[in-house]
C-alpha cells in the first residue's frame, strides 16, 4: 500500500542531493543567531547547520528557524550536539565559547575560549577538510591565530572578523552625528579588534570628501568637534547591554567583512 508521499513524488534521481554552499554556525547564542539569521535572509547557504554544547537551546532555536522557513529560500536547515552534522561545509563560522562578563575585558577570556577551540576545531575540520573558517569569538585576533594552527589549514583559508564591527559600528557613528546615512560615510578602524584599535582619521570621508581637508585637525586633542569621542564611542559599545541581550550585529556576506 502506497502511502500519500509516495503517490505524489516519484524520484527519479535516486541519489541525495550533496549541498553545494552549506555554512555552519558553531554556537548559538546572540551572535551565532543573529548570523544564521543574516545568512537565511540573504540566500547565502543551501544548507545551513548549527551546533551547540547546549542542546536545548539548540534545538529551540533551530526549530524557530525551521518554522520561518516559509520565509527563506535556504531548503535544510539542521543541527545537533555532534559535529557529523556540519559535514561538508564551505564555510563554518564560529561563535562559540564565553563572551564578557560586566567590566571584564575581551582578553580576560582568552584561556577559557583557547580551551574550547582545543575541543571543537580538530573535530570541525576532521568533518570539512575544505572549509574556510571565519572566527568570531573573542578575542577574535588571538583566537583566529590560536585556531588557524590547531586547524592546519592554509593561513587563507581562516579569516578572522578583526575589525569588521569597529568600523561598522564607526560609520554609524560619524552617520549620525552628520545626519547621512552610514552607507556615504566610509572609514576604517585597523589594528585589534577592541580596547586598543586604532581609527584612520586620514581615510574617513563623505561620498569621497575627506573630512581631514576640510578640517586638519580632526580626530586630534584640539579638533574643536572632539570627533576622537566617537572612537571612544565604538571601544565602549562593546561593554554596553552585557547580562542583557548584547546582539552586535555583523553580517557574514564577505563583501560586509571590508
Ligand atoms: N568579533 C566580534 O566582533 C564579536 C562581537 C560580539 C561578540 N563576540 C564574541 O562572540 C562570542 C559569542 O558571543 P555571544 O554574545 O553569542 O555569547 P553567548 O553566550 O550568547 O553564546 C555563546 C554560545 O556558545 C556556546 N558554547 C559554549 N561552549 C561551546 C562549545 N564547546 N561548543 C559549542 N558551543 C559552545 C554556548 O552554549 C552559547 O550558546 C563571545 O566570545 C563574544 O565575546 C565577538
Amino acid at each position: 500500500m502506497s502511502t500519500v508521499k509516495e503517490k505524489l513524488i516519484e524520484n527519479l534521481i535516486g541519489e541525495e542531493k550533496i549541498s553545494q554552499s552549506k555554512i555552519t554556525i558553531v554556537g548559538t547564542g546572540a551572535v551565532g543567531m543573529a548570523c544564521a539569521i543574516c545568512i537565511l535572509l540573504k540566500d547565502l547557504a543551501d544548507e545551513l547547520a548549527l551546533v551547540d554544547v547546549a542542546v536545548d537551546k539548540l534545538k529551540g532555536e533551530t526549530m524557530d528557524l525551521q518554522h520561518g522557513s516559509l520565509f527563506f529560500n535556504t531548503p535544510k536547515i539542521t543541527s545537533g550536539k555532534d559535529y557529523s552534522v556540519s559535514a561538508n561545509s564551505k564555510l563554518v563560522i564560529v561563535t562559540a565559547g564565553a563572551r564578557q562578563q560586566e567590566g571584564e575585558s575581551r582578553l580576560a577570556l582568552v584561556q577559557r575560549n583557547v580551551n574550547i577551540m582545543k575541543s571543537i576545531i580538530p573535530t570541525i575540520v576532521h568533518h570539512s577538510p575544505d572549509c574556510k573558517m571565519l572566527i568570531v569569538s573573542n578575542p577574535v585576533d588571538i583566537l583566529t591565530y590560536v585556531v588557524w594552527k590547531l586547524s592546519g589549514l592554509p593561513a587563507t583559508r581562516v579569516i578572522g572578523s578583526g575589525c569588521n564591527l569597529d568600523s561598522a559600528r564607526f560609520r554609524y557613528l560619524i552617520g549620525e552625528k552628520l545626519g547621512v546615512h552610514p552607507t556615504s560615510c566610509h572609514g576604517w578602524i585597523i589594528g585589534e579588534h577592541g580596547d586598543s584599535s586604532v581609527p584612520l582619521w586620514s581615510g574617513v570621508n563623505v561620498a569621497g570628501v575627506a573630512l581631514k581637508s576640510l578640517d586638519p585637525k580632526l580626530g586630534t586633542d584640539s579638533d574643536k568637534d572632539q570627533w576622537k569621542n566617537i572612537h571612544k564611542q565604538v571601544i565602549d559599545s562593546g561593554y554596553l547591554n552585557l547580562g542583557s541581550l548584547e546582539v552586535e550585529c555583523i553580517s557574514p556576506k564577505p563583501c560586509y567583512w571590508e
